[in-house]
C-alpha cells in the first residue's frame, strides 16, 4: 500500500506515523477489514460507526483528510483519494475482505455529472476490487429504481448496479427509501409556516434513520444477500409528514396541495431553467414524490426524535 495515499487516524505523523503504522499494520492483520466510500456522507459515517462497533478494520475512503478529521470518523485507516480518478485507487483495495459504497452525488457541487460519479467513480472502484480480489462489493442504490428510469440519478446507480451484477464477485444491493437527512425538508417548510405538498398528500413512505441503515446493510452482507429494498420502521403518508414536522416545529398546522401537474410540469421544465446541480437533485425528490417509496420495515428510530433534535 502506498502510504503517500494513506493515514492511520490517532497517531500524527512522523516517526509516531511509522510506529502507529506498524501497529495498525498488525491489527488490520488481524481483522476482517472493510473498504467504506462514501464514507464522508450522512450514510457513510453511519456505515463506519456499525462496521468498527462490529469488530472490523475499517479503510475509510475520503478526498480531503483535512475535511475528513473535522468529522471524527472513527475509522482505523483514512484513505485519500479521487474515486474519480482511477489512478489514485491503485493498490488501496488490496487485502480488503468487503467493499461498500454510499459513494453518490446528493448536493454536491463540484460540476460532476452523475455519469462520472454515481457510475464511473463506482465502476473505477469495482474495477480495483475485482484487481485486489475483494471477494463481496455491496453498493447503496435507490428504492424504485425501475419507476424512475428517467432521472438522471437514478439512471447513472442503475447502470453501475448492472455492471456490478454482471461482475464476477460477490454482490449486495441496497435499496433505501428516503433517509431522515432529507426529510429535513419537510421540517425546514414547517418551520417557515407552510408545508407544500402536491397531489391529495397521500402516498405513503418509511423514511429511515442512516444508524438503522447501516445496521440492515451490515445484516444483509452477513446474510449474503443479493438486494434488499429497505426503509425505517414508521410510515408515514405525505400529509402525516407534514403534521408531524408541524407539532414537532410546534407551529400551527398549514398545509396547501398543489394540482400533481404542477409536480409534473416542473419535472419538464426545471432541466431547461436550473442549473445541473439544482434541476438533479429536484427531479430525483420530484419523481419520488409521486409514488410509494416503501421499503422493508427495518430500525427503531423516530423520525420524532430526529426532527426534535435539528429543531432550531
Ligand atoms: N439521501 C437519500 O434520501 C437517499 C435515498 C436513497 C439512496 N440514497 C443514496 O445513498 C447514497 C448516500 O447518500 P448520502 O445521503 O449519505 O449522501 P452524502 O451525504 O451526500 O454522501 C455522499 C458521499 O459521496 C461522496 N462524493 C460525492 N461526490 C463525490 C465526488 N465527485 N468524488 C468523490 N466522492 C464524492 C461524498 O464525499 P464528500 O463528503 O467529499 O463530498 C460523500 O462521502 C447516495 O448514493 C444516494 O444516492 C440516498
Amino acid at each position: 500500500m502506498d502510504a503517500s495515499h494513506c493515514a492511520y487516524v490517532g497517531d500524527g505523523f512522523g516517526c509516531v506515523a511509522d510506529i502507529a503504522l506498524k501497529r495498525n499494520t498488525q491489527r488490520e492483520m488481524n481483522m476482517k477489514t472493510v473498504f467504506i466510500a462514501g464514507a464522508t456522507g450522512y450514510l457513510g459515517q453511519h456505515l463506519v460507526k456499525e462496521y468498527v462497533r462490529r469488530g472490523w478494520f475499517v479503510r475509510a475512503l475520503v478526498r480531503d483528510k483535512v475535511r475528513a478529521g473535522l468529522l471524527d470518523l472513527p475509522a482505523q485507516m483514512l484513505v485519500e483519494a479521487e474515486a474519480t480518478k482511477p489512478e489514485t485507487l491503485a493498490g488501496q483495495l488490496d487485502g480488503a475482505d468487503l467493499v461498500i459504497s454510499s459513494l453518490g452525488i446528493t448536493r454536491q457541487k463540484d460540476g460532476l455529472s452523475y455519469q462520472d460519479v454515481d457510475y464511473q467513480a463506482n465502476l473505477n472502484l469495482l474495477e480495483e476490487a475485482l484487481k485486489a480480489g475483494v471477494p463481496r462489493f455491496a453498493y447503496i442504490h435507490v428504492l424504485n429504481a425501475d419507476r424512475m428510469k428517467k432521472v438522471p440519478l437514478v439512471t447513472a446507480k442503475q447502470a453501475f448496479v448492472e455492471r456490478l451484477q454482471q461482475a464476477p464477485m460477490a454482490s449486495t444491493v441496497i435499496a433505501p427509501s428516503g433517509y431522515f437527512s432529507d426529510m429535513r425538508d419537510f421540517y425546514k417548510m414547517a418551520c417557515s409556516g407552510r408545508v407544500w405538498l402536491f397531489g391529495d398528500g397521500s402516498y405513503r413512505i418509511n423514511p429511515v434513520h442512516g444508524a438503522d441503515l447501516a445496521v440492515a446493510t451490515a445484516d444483509a452482507i452477513d446474510e449474503e444477500c443479493q438486494w434488499l429494498d429497505v426503509g425505517g420502521p414508521e410510515v408515514f403518508t405525505q400529509t402525516e409528514l407534514a403534521i408531524l414536522a408541524f407539532q414537532i416545529a410546534q407551529k400551527p398546522l398549514k398545509i396547501s396541495y398543489l394540482p400533481d401537474s404542477l409536480r409534473r410540469m416542473a419535472l419538464v421544465t426545471l432541466p431547461f431553467l436550473t442549473p445541473r446541480s439544482m434541476h438533479g437533485p429536484a427531479q430525483f425528490f420530484l419523481t419520488a414524490l409521486g409514488m410509494d417509496v416503501l421499503g422493508e420495515q427495518r430500525g427503531t428510530h423516530q423520525l420524532s426524535d430526529y426532527f426534535a433534535s435539528i429543531r432550531p
